[in-house]
């Protein structure tokens, strides 16, 4: 195992003549919750589907759970968990049945199959709903589910693309709450979102932009990046202030700028 849970340079995707990802570096260390963000369409679900072995870079690389991303993409697939931001589910199936299937991916089996569906409803909380059609679920138990399906293997890195999309503002909370425990426990995770309030959360950051990396580190650090004499207004998540710099191109420093580590 590397030192690092992602260590990867200048990833690049090309989708025909669109760059969509454009030299992306990062680092992120294990147990960190790191989260992602930026506008709509500026590169975050396809850096990670890059960063999750599923989709093959242009350019760059580096390591996932110091695994090659280029020769070793089959372990890096077995290795993480990955929520995708369009997960899918069996509505006419039950949780255990939905959790049963992505099982299969992971070849568990038996035992520790038991074992395992009981530990992540334990953890996530689902385990009276087990038998429940996920047609009767209620969104933020959708999203629970999606979740539990990607921890069944025990990854120790899992990357959540807009895993609270659509979720009220407490499950929102308990979901959180179930990251930051998990994270105690030494997991790792990835996660994309764009509320800023969560993406408050997170030990460090990266922003990004039209496929390029125009800041990152923790809230302090983004907050430095403000421009001179901005007043966030009272109530306002500073990152959304960020955020909104940010997209108006407003943030000191420019793009482009090297990534702190720390
Ligand atoms: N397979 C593809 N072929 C062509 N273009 C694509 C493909 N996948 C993504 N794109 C384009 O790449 C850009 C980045 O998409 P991506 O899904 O990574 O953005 P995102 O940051 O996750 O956005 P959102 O916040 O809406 O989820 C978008 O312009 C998108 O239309
Ligand atoms: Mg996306």
């Amino acid at each position: 195992m590397g030192l690092a849970a992602i260590d990867v340079h200048g990833l690049t995707k090309q989708f025909g003549s669109f760059q969509a990802v454009a030299g992306v570096d990062l680092q992120v260390n294990y147990g960190e919750i790191f989260g992602f963000i930026g506008p709509n369409g500026s590169g975050k679900s396809t850096t990670i589907r890059m960063l999750c072995g599923l989709l093959r870079p242009t350019a760059g690389g580096g390591t996932v759970l110091g695994y090659d991303l280029e020769r070793e993409a089959e372990q890096i697939r077995q290795g993480i968990g990955y929520m995708s931001q369009r997960f899918s589910l069996y509505k006419e199936l039950t949780v255990r049945e939905n959790m049963q299937f992505y099982a299969g991916a992971y070849s568990l089996t038996g035992r520790t199959l038991q074992q395992r569906l009981d530990a992540v409803m334990e953890v996530t909380g689902l385990s009276a709903r087990a038998d429940q059609i996920v047609a009767d679920l209620a969104t933020g138990w959708r999203q629970r589910l999606a979740l539990a399906s990607a921890l069944l293997h025990e990854p120790l890195l899992v990357f959540l693309d807009e895993p609270t999309a659509g979720v009220d503002p407490l499950t929102r909370r308990d979901f959180w709450g179930l990251l930051y425990r998990m994270a105690a426990d030494g997991m790792t995770f990835f996660v994309t979102t764009h509320f800023m309030d969560e993406a408050e959360h997170c030990h460090r950051l990266a922003c990004i932009d039209q496929g390029r990396i125009v800041a990152s580190g923790d809230v302090a650090s983004l907050a430095a990046r403000l421009p001179d004499g901005h007043k966030v207004p009272p109530g306002v998540p500073v990152l959304e202030e960020v955020f909104v710099a940010l997209t108006e191109g407003r943030l000191k420093g420019g793009a482009g700028h090297k990534l702190d580590s720390h």
